[in-house]
């Protein structure tokens, strides 16, 4: 195992933490990542340690954290599920958070969302801002970066748009598609996490990309980059939200959720600071092309089956 400086990620086998995990060892750190799913096949070909996120024993959970410089923390659910919960991840996290501060971790750089906020009348915009609290109360050295949607490798969303837009004929955009969004690319999230990681003053920075689109023109973009034949039509929200779930149904998984219809169609998905990221989306599509949306991204397939 090499011998650098303890970096600590969760979920370095999933999406967000492997592109940081990744940028990590190759500045030769020595690498760990807490994890639900220690047995999924390993990027890394062993170089990252392995602990299981053990949030119900907090001496467990402060040993797999003592001795780590920075812990990266990208653990969230998506939406509540069977026994998830959105309240349940807030306690989670909370006990990573004592267990980091006991362990003596010197930095968190924690993922948020952008628009976090305790007051939000989106559960997961919320819940969000509730932890955003949580880490100003703990007394540790943090940075809160807080991407709008984020695309690359492995992302759901951009991926199952794409997906829907080569498989079905039509594609229903809710309303007028003029709600806007700053996507931002994995890799450049990665980078700012692993920057504000050697900062010492605390920071929330919002991770956003050079562009902003409105959905109407994302879905154009998209559309073009993959040769999309389908017609894409306006339908009012309810309408394009039962389609949603319906396709969710068929394909046994939840397409899109209420709250990130609402945070879409509220413009949540939007920065008014300068953009921190540059990779622009037009140009990451047009060279992954073959790839994107060429089969379904589940999101129940990766974390409850
Ligand atoms: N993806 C986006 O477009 C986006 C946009 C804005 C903000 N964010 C934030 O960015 C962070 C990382 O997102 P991501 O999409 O990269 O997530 P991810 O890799 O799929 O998951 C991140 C971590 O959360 C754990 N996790 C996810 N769902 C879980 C569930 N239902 N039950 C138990 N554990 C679960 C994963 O566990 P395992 O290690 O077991 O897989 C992993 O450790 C999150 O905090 C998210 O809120 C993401």
């Amino acid at each position: 195992m090499a011998e650098g400086e303890l970096h600590v990620v969760t979920g370095a086998f999933g999406f967000t933490g492997r592109f940081i995990a990744r940028r990590l060892l190759a500045e030769g750190k020595r690498v760990r990542t807490l994890t639900g799913h220690s047995r999924r096949p390993d990027p890394f070909d062993g170089r990252v340690e392995v602990a299981p996120y053990d949030f119900h024993r907090p001496a467990a959970l402060a040993a797999s954290l003592r001795g780590a410089a920075v812990l990266y923390n990208t653990y969230w659910i998506r939406f509540p599920y069977g026994a998830a919960t959105f309240e349940q991840a807030v306690e989670n996290s909370r006990a990573l958070f004592d267990a980091a501060a006991a362990a003596g971790v010197g930095r968190l750089v924690h993922i948020s969302i952008i628009n976090a906020d305790p007051a939000s009348p989106f559960p997961y915009f919320r819940w969000k801002g509730v932890l955003e609290r949580a880490i100003g109360d703990s007394g540790l050295s943090h940075a809160i970066i807080r991407p709008a949607l984020l695309f690359g490798h492995g992302d759901i969303m951009i991926n199952n748009i794409a997906w829907l837009l080569r498989r079905y004929p039509l594609f229903a955009i809710p309303g007028a598609g003029d709600y806007r969004l700053q996507p931002i690319h994995v890799e450049d999230l990665a980078e700012l996490a692993v920057r504000a990681a050697r900062q010492r003053e605390n920071l929330v920075l919002d991770a956003v990309g050079p562009e902003i689109y409105t959905f109407a023109e994302l879905i154009r973009l998209i559309a073009a980059r993959v040769g999309s034949r389908a017609r894409i039509i306006h339908l009012p929200p309810a309408l394009a939200f039962f389609l949603a779930e319906k396709v969710g149904r068929m394909v046994g998984d939840q397409l899109l959720t209420r709250d990130e219809a609402a945070g879409l169609m509220t413009n949540l998905l939007v920065s008014a600071a300068p953009p921190s990221g540059w990779t622009r989306l037009g140009d990451w599509l047009a060279e992954n092309a073959a790839s994107v949306g060429a089969s379904y991204a589940s999101e129940l397939e990766r974390h409850y089956r």
